[in-house]
């Protein structure tokens, strides 16, 4: 296994292909330049930033001198962002279920456990990255398991590739299985402060605050992450809401007191900027008026939803209550680590919520909400998940020829709307090309 690249401040490197990005990050309205060049430079930092993009024929005489790829024919569009998937369920993916609860205790919970053991960590680890590597995944929020370990593993990992990840040890103190039950709330936050202190703000990585979900945790161990979310508010806190009915009818049942299974939440400080809540399903109004008010948002997960039958994430309803949102696999119910899929059920799902009038989400929008949309959400807006002067130089390199049917398909499409749909809908791993981490070409196991 050799390390990879150590970037040189200053050195900058250029690529002829299309463009296609978000000129303003907060909106969907995509941009396509058919013949452009984007220049990257290496700061003091280490980090390797977009520092010109533009039509060719503007650009490459100021940058002659530029060592200069040329991908022609291939798209550079910005690096898929996942707002929400577990990479201890990586051989979780594909296991039938009736239904969320028992997912949990016949699969999920099993596989988990393993994750004590750092040589297995570390193992899933390469491999899981490796697959968001393939799928042109190059930000996501993670949850690890509920050992320490699981999280050394995951950082280790993501950071020998120089990735912009986020994570974090998940906290289950109650109704969990023997090696996955944390010993005590007041261990498990304490373990959560050390992972912080030597994750969080450590090259491009950063921690969340991992409640599993309401039902997992006693109040003492929800309150305690809601002190530790104030007390540290550059960390993310990551936990799922309102996902199954039976879920729903527990929850309730344990916590009587509260407003709803969000209030839940909410009573114990966990509603924030930086939270960001899986699934939100079964919301009401309050409950969505309440997200956007706190600057909480919502990681959209369709393949899981369909696959648990779990229900419709409503994007009428959070779009007219600006609650954020943005798209997630949720491997390992979650059916695929490909954005393509994740987008075409994106797609099938708001036409299923919609009611009579039906809602049909465009090709870009799709698009975004897995990209700057899902960045936003994530509060890295214009820092990951586009093609802007500055961003960081995370994207991929599309083929849009990959397969024979893409291949007729998108050479037939009479506009850029129809290109990208046919490669939401037809896409998977071989429309990714490449994929340029941190400004060099990341290597699926490097
Ligand atoms: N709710 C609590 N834990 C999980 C999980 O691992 N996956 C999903 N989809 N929902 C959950
Ligand atoms: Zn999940």
């Amino acid at each position: 296994m050799n390390t990879p690249h150590t970037p040189s401040p200053g050195l900058s490197h250029a690529y002829r292909a299309s463009l296609l990005w978000f000129p303003d990050h907060r909106s969907h309205q995509v941009h396509f330049e058919s013949d452009g060049l984007l220049v990257t430079t290496v700061g003091e930092d280490g980090l390797s930033r977009i520092s010109a993009m533009g039509p060719h024929a503007l650009l490459h005489a100021a940058h002659a001198d530029v060592p200069t790829t040329d991908w022609r024919g291939r798209w550079i569009a910005p690096g898929f962002v996942d707002m929400h998937i577990h990479y201890a369920q990586t051989d979780v993916i594909a296991s039938p279920a009736d239904g969320l609860l028992p997912w949990l205790n016949n699969y999920t919970f099993p596989q988990e456990t393993r994750f004590a053991d750092p040589v297995h960590a570390r193992e899933v680890a390469r491999f899981y990255f490796d697959e968001l590597m393939r799928n042109g995944v190059t930000t996501a929020l993670t949850f690890a398991t509920a050992h320490t370990a699981s999280v050394d593993a995951l950082f280790e990992e993501a950071q020998r590739r120089q990735l912009r990840m986020i994570g974090g040890r998940v906290l289950q103190d109650r109704h969990s299985p023997e090696g996955l039950r944390d010993a005590s709330a007041q261990q498990s936050l304490y373990e959560t402060e050390q992972l912080i202190a030597r994750w969080h703000g450590t090259d491009r990585l950063g921690y969340a605050i991992t409640p599993r979900f309401a039902p997992t945790s006693s109040e003492a161990q929800l309150r305690g992450a809601g002190e530790l979310a104030a007390s540290h508010p550059s960390v993310w806190v990551q936990t799922h809401v309102a996902e199954n009915a039976d879920e729903i009818r527990w929850v309730a049942e344990l916590f009587p007191q509260s407003r709803s299974y969000l209030g839940v939440y909410e009573d114990m400080g966990l509603l924030r900027q930086r939270s960001v809540y899986a699934h939100c399903l079964h919301l009401d109004a309050d409950d969505r008026a309440l997200m956007a008010e706190r600057g909480a948002t919502a990681a959209v997960c369709p393949t899981s939803n369909l696959f648990l039958d779990s229900g419709f994430f409503n994007f009428e309803q959070a779009q007219s209550h600006q609650l954020l949102h943005g798209l997630a696999s949720d491997v390992g119910g979650g059916t695929s680590f490909s954005p393509f899929h994740t987008m075409h059920a994106a797609y099938t799902v708001a036409r299923q919520s919609a009611g009579k009038n039906g809602h049909s989400l465009s090709a870009e929008h799709l698009w975004w909400l897995h990209t700057a949309g899902a960045a936003l959400a994530l509060d890295l807006g214009g820092v990951v998940g586009n093609l802007a002067v500055g961003c960081e130089a995370d994207f991929v390199v599309l083929n849009p020829a990959a397969t024979p049917l893409l291949a007729r398909r998108t050479a037939a499409a009479d506009s850029l709307q129809e290109q990208l749909f046919a490669m939401i809908v037809l896409g998977d791993d071989r429309l990714i090309d490449t994929v340029v981490v941190n400004g060099f070409k990341a290597p699926k196991s490097p």
